[in-house]
């Protein structure tokens, strides 16, 4: 038996898979996020180690027999987050998260540092972590000058589940101190951020052993023992593990709070200036692409408590197909934008609304905005050199099926939507599990079984890329005037 964890924004999903890497079981714990300034986001460490208990709680009251055989455990975890510890192990402030956007002028300042992005292979976005550690810097000495250890949020959770300071690639690709090609820490990347490399876990590779469990979690847990706990990952690259992506041409689209357009790639081939993230993938000898938007469904949210109404509601008052884009152009910067413009002071706008418009056409505008949004993100993956013929879709979002037909005539790639079941990070830490015990990652990372595909509209995908020049044309007017 297999046990991933993946530590997400708002809960800790557990999830129990079997040798064939069947799912068994699956458990959830909740947690808050407290934004004490404008632009801040922290939680509490203790909270994950907290939700972990409760999640395996619940997994050994449904499945006692399947947890005691357990053998391997898999992490994943949302990146880029700052957990400090001292050198007693303590936890010196609330971990400040990955949408976390206090940082943006230390994240600038790093981001124009000579080699900076080359040797990451990453713009220093705001929600980055080494900007987070300059922030605390000017603004917390004290708890600046007592940083033993730097953590990402499930490596914390590993400390606590293995007493191990261990981290892999793929999350530490998204701290700017980690050489992404060279797959290690830059002592130059560390230098810059005044940080060294005793401050940094040890690196392992995610599909790798990287820690045991504790003698006395085995005994709490019931379970026998000796238990792998595998490197892990950055819950973009698990989520890819889950979906069965780590070779070249694999991606998938996720329209979930947030937007990311992923691409597996067996070479390493950064493009910062187009704002595209490149990672470290969870599989050895792998990285991906991706372009992040920072509000998808995010923005259908927004528009429903504006309007009164529920998002299903909003996206149920429009037809299952599509006939020609909307009137209305949408920029979906509701929290400003990372791909492709690392803009954190832009701002959603709604153009050319007309009297006769109501909650449907701003909803359709709202679903196109987003898609647009993700068209720029294959668009900057484009220009990597990175060709994507058809793409999972994952993601709250894919519910609607107005918004999915709009994606793909948008982005004009065929869209695979899974049959429903588990194929998220959960499940991609428990593979992460099974390899670090021997399993092969070929074999257990496998691409989900597909309920149906949506094609691109292909009659109507020149008016959507003429609406498309339109979306595009308007961002620079407004951040002229809003910024
Ligand atoms: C990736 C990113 C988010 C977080 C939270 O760069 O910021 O996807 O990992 O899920």
């Amino acid at each position: 038996m297999y046990l991933g964890l993946d530590v997400g924004t708002s809960g800790l999903r557990a999830l129990l898979a079997d040798e064939a890497g069947a799912v068994v079981g699956v458990a959830d714990a909740g947690y808050g996020v407290s934004h004490p300034a404008t632009g801040w986001s922290e939680q509490t460490p203790g909270d994950w180690i907290a939700a972990c208990s409760e999640a395996v709680a619940a997994l050994r009251e449904a499945h006692p027999t399947e947890v005691a055989a357990i053998k391997g455990i898999g992490l994943s975890g949302q990146m880029h987050g700052a957990t400090l510890l001292d050198k007693a192990g303590e936890v010196l402030r609330p971990c400040i998260l990955w949408n976390d956007t206090r940082s943006a002028v230390e994240a600038a300042k790093l981001d124009q540092t000579p080699d900076v992005r080359e040797l990451s292979g990453n713009i220093v976005f705001p929600g980055f972590t080494a900007p987070k550690l300059a922030w605390v810097k000017a603004n917390e000495p004290d708890v600046f000058d007592n940083v033993a250890k730097v953590l990402l949020p499930k490596d914390y959770l590993r400390y606590w589940l293995s007493g191990e300071f261990i981290s892999d690639m793929s999350d530490s690709a998204g701290t700017s101190w980690l050489d992404a090609g060279a797959r290690d820490w830059s002592d130059q990347l560390l230098d810059v951020s005044g940080m060294r490399r005793d401050q940094m876990p040890d690196l392992v590779e995610g599909a790798a052993p990287g820690g045991e469990l504790r003698r006395e979690l085995c005994r709490e847990w019931g379970i026998e023992g000796p238990v792998v706990i595998a490197g892990g990952g950055g819950d973009n690259a698990v989520a890819a593990c889950g979906a069965g992506c780590f070779r070249e041409g694999e991606g998938f689209v996720s329209l979930g709070t947030s937007g990311v357009l992923l691409a597996a790639k067996e070479s390493y081939a950064p493009d910062p200036a187009s704002a595209v993230h490149t990672f470290c993938h969870a599989v050895p000898e792998t990285w991906y692409q991706m372009g992040v938007i920072l509000a998808a469904t995010d923005c259908l949210n927004w528009l429903s408590r504006t309007l009164g109404q529920t998002p299903a509601t909003l996206a149920g008052d429009l037809p299952d197909s599509i006939s020609g884009p909307s009137s209305i152009t949408f920029l979906p910067y509701l929290s400003g934008e990372r791909t492709p413009h690392n803009d954190s002071r832009i701002r959603a706008t709604f153009s050319g609304i007309d009297i006769g418009d109501g909650p449907a056409q701003m909803t359709q505008a709202t679903m196109e905005g987003v898609a647009f949004a993700l068209r720029d993100c294959l668009e900057a993956l484009k220009g990597t050199g990175t060709n994507l013929n058809r793409l999972l879709a994952v993601g709250g979002g894919t519910q609607s099926p107005f918004w999915v037909e709009t994606l793909a005539t948008v982005l004009n790639v065929p869209l695979d939507i899974p049959d429903k079941g588990e194929f998220g990070a959960a499940l991609g830490a428990a593979r992460l599990a099974m390899t670090a015990c021997g399993a092969d990652a070929a074999t257990v990372m496998t691409a989900p079984p597909v309920s149906h595909t949506i094609d691109p509209r292909s009659e109507l995908v020149p008016a959507y890329n003429e609406a498309y020049a339109r979306y595009s044309a308007l961002y620079p007017s407004m951040k002229a005037l809003m910024t």
